[in-house]
């Protein structure tokens, strides 16, 4: 697949980072691989404010960036490993980031020293809260800021997160192109597995799965943007379900929530499918029900929108549907919660949970999901629809569009 950036990409975002932050000396880190088991790896994936920097996906290189010079630090690999994992050439990097400079270790960090020593402050990612993300964090940040500490004593460390968050919120045509191709391939894959008899064919969750993984790839996609959601049964009413194991119920549901990955860019796609040829009475109500959320959302949509407010307006609707499906008696945000756990917005970009600052109001090309859902585990019925949104000068435009929110499924 051609790529949908170029050079120049990276360097006006390297630019204006510069400018919005207002630093002299940004110090960036690319991610490091991580231990799948003994000496295996995990598929690699870039961090992805180094890539919006720079367009490469290798690991542990250390972008610095001033208002005098850019450069590269590229860790070096001893004979065994270029030859086993193989080695970008300088050119190569160049080419892609449009970063003349590439510096080995020893040459690299020489330099960073002596820009820490006299510029005292130093712009750089902090770790993200583990608090909040019940994982293991990549180590690279932390093991940059302890290094720069240790050659540098006294560096003080300003954090630029926020910053990248806000530029990274707002698209631009490249990334809008790429969003769209991960989207479409999305859709596509959706519309083939998912023929009017698709049940007739699948008898496991995991069956769908790995037709679902096969149609993005051969559709040119890197894989899934996240770990696929297949979930039938019970399972719908597990928000991040990800075994895929389950047998397919008769006259149950299936719910897939899923997004192929182009250049690093995400769809996150949710669409519900009775399995066999129509959903019970019940289920198409509650089904019914979440569409009109979902509606009632999309309305909200266009610039100047207050992103919590808009979260709080769509709460407050699905209380009152929730009262009327019987579900809760009285629409308290602690009842809401029970069938409706999460948000009906994130913003979506590079990382499908994309950076942003949801404490301002709705601008032109930022892109939202717009994904209400609701969960009766009494019932195994678990339903969510969520489609991909870009905000635009006056309004909204579905990006997903294309796929129908009822099935069949069709492009
Ligand atoms: N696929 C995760 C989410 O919809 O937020
Ligand atoms: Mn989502
Ligand atoms: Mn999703």
């Amino acid at each position: 697949m051609k790529s949908f950036f170029n050079a120049t990409f990276f360097a006006d975002n390297r630019t204006n980072l510069l400018k919005k932050t207002k630093s002299k000396l940004l110090v960036i880190p690319a991610h490091q691989t991580q231990q799948r088991n003994a000496d295996n790896v995990q598929p690699f994936r870039q961090e992805s404010n180094f890539w919006y920097l720079t367009g490469i996906n290798e690991p542990d290189y250390i972008l610095v960036l001033s208002t005098r010079e850019t450069f590269l630090i590229v860790p070096k690999k001893d004979t065994v490993e270029a030859v086993f994992d193989g080695e970008a050439s300088a050119e190569h990097l160049t080419k892609i980031s449009g970063i003349q400079e590439i510096m080995d270790e020893r040459e690299g960090w020489q330099k960073l020293s002596g820009l820490l020593q006299k510029h005292k402050k130093v712009g750089a990612l902090l770790p993200m809260n583990q608090k909040y993300f019940n994982v293991a964090m990549n180590p690279a940040r932390k093991q940059l800021i302890t290094k720069m500490r240790r050659r540098a004593p006294g560096t003080q460390i300003e954090d630029i997160r926020m910053s990248l968050a806000q530029m990274r919120m707002i698209k631009q045509p490249q990334e809008l192109r790429a969003l769209q191709k991960a989207i479409d391939i999305t859709n596509q894959t959706l519309a083939e597995v998912f023929t009017p008899n698709w049940f007739a064919t699948y008898d496991h969750e995991y069956q769908v799965e790995a037709d679902i993984t096969a149609g993005f790839r051969r559709r040119g996609a890197a894989g899934h943007a996240f770990t696929p959601i297949v979930a039938s049964g019970k399972n719908t009413c597990t928000i991040h379900s990800i075994a895929n194991n389950s047998p397919l119920q008769k006259n149950s549901i299936l719910l897939l929530d899923i997004g192929a990955e182009v250049e690093n860019y995400a769809a996150d796609i949710s669409r519900v499918v009775p399995i066999g040829s129509k959903f019970s009475t019940r289920q198409q109500q509650v089904f019914d029900a979440v569409i009109d959320v979902y509606n009632y959302a999309l309305a909200l949509l266009k610039p100047g929108q207050n992103y919590m407010e808009y979260e709080q307006k769509v709460e407050a609707y699905m209380g009152k549907t929730l009262v009327t499906l019987g579900v809760i008696d009285k629409p308290t945000r602690k009842n809401i919660r029970k069938f409706y756990p999460h948000r009906t917005s994130h913003f979506l970009g590079l990382d499908p949970h994309d950076a942003g600052d949801y404490s301002k109001d709705l601008q032109e090309n930022m892109v939202i999901t717009v994904e209400p859902g609701i969960y009766i585990p009494a019932e195994s019925i678990g339903i969510r629809i969520e489609e991909d949104v870009l905000i635009t000068k006056t309004g909204y435009k579905v990006l997903s569009g294309a796929l129908p929110l009822r099935p069949p499924l069709m492009v």
